[in-house]
């Protein structure tokens, strides 16, 4: 093993042991009734970067976490992403026939299994998060249920996901101003991606300033991801990509590039992830991987 692992090689061993953990809690194919089964797992496991329970991971481990506990919550985050993929590509919304290389739920099994699995999914994501083992003491009891409270506030209609998507899709281009965009983009995808962060430092127990430092990290890089995203449906290809690109502006509809440009929008996010790595600079060299996530998060090509 090299002394200086690169970041490609630690994603990969990451992912390895998220998926693990998500094959052990997700009901198996041969579970009746088989067809949500094996819909949950066709685009759980459809290749996802797990992005946000290696982001959940590597914040618990900045203060000591479990990684045990640690991994399950990540579990549940990328549970709930890929419920917030499935629905977002169905008829009614994006209506989209790729997603990560492969056709999307609705086109591989329904839209009535799509829709129920992206519901199943959302919900085991809350078991899973509940299911703690029995010795916990106090502190880990108050910091799960602050969990579950923290991220279902994140996925929901108050600055939250379901907020973002709204708004996302009852506005263009034309009629969108920096400010508005800026609450979808953070309402959309930068709430979870914060709770992401905030919930493996409440999890490894991070204290409140710690936390402070924590969120603006997370809210900073939330919005450099949804920022190099739309830069990724300009620039990106599809096979890169693995789902359809252009559509953005095929659709007219309000991104970082079609607001502020393409270079300003690529100075923007860079600034974004400069201002999240240096929040933590005061942890030293232990930050170093949570710095090193935050670059990668713009410099993807998928
Ligand atoms: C890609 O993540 C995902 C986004 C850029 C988030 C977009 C926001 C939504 C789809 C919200 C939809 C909300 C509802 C309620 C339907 P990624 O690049 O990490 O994807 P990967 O897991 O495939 O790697
Ligand atoms: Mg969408």
């Amino acid at each position: 093993m090299p002394v200086v692992e690169t970041i490609q090689a630690y994603l990969e061993a990451q992912r390895r042991e998220v998926d693990r953990e998500l094959d052990r809690i997700l009901p198996p194919e041969d579970a009746y009734p088989l067809s949500i089964h094996r819909a949950m797992r066709y685009s759980v496991f459809a290749g996802g970067k797990r992005l946000r329970p290696i982001l959940c991971l590597e914040s618990g481990r900045l203060f000591g976490g479990d990684d045990r506990v640690l991994r399950r919550a990540g579990s549940a985050l990328e549970m709930i992403h890929t419920y917030s993929l499935i629905h977002d590509d169905l008829p009614a919304l994006d209506n989209d026939d790729l997603r990560r290389g492969k056709p999307t739920s609705h086109r591989q099994f329904g839209e009535a299994t799509a829709i129920l699995a992206g519901d199943a999914l959302l919900t085991l994501a809350f078991e899973t998060l509940t299911a703690f083992a029995a010795d916990r003491d106090a502190d880990a009891e108050h910091a799960q249920l602050r969990v579950v409270h923290e991220l279902a506030h994140a996925i929901g209609t108050r600055s939250g996901m379901v907020a973002g998507q709204v708004v996302d899709l009852e506005v263009t281009a034309e009629t969108t101003d920096p400010a508005t965009l800026d609450y979808i983009h953070g309402a959309k995808t930068g709430s979870f991606i914060c709770a992401a962060v905030r919930t493996g430092a409440i999890l490894g127990g991070a204290a409140e300033a710690d936390l402070d430092r924590i969120t603006t990290y997370g809210e900073k890089i939330g919005l450099a991801f949804q920022i190099a995203d739309d830069l990724l449906d300009v620039l990106g290809s599809k096979q890169s990509m693995g789902k359809a690109v252009g559509k953005d502006g095929r659709q007219q509809k309000a991104t970082y590039p079609a607001l502020h440009g393409v270079a300003q929008s690529q100075k923007i996010a860079t600034r974004l992830v400069d201002d999240a790595c240096e929040t933590l600079q005061v942890y030293g060299a232990r930050a170093q991987r949570l710095q090193e996530l935050a670059h990668f998060l713009i410099e993807r090509n998928h």
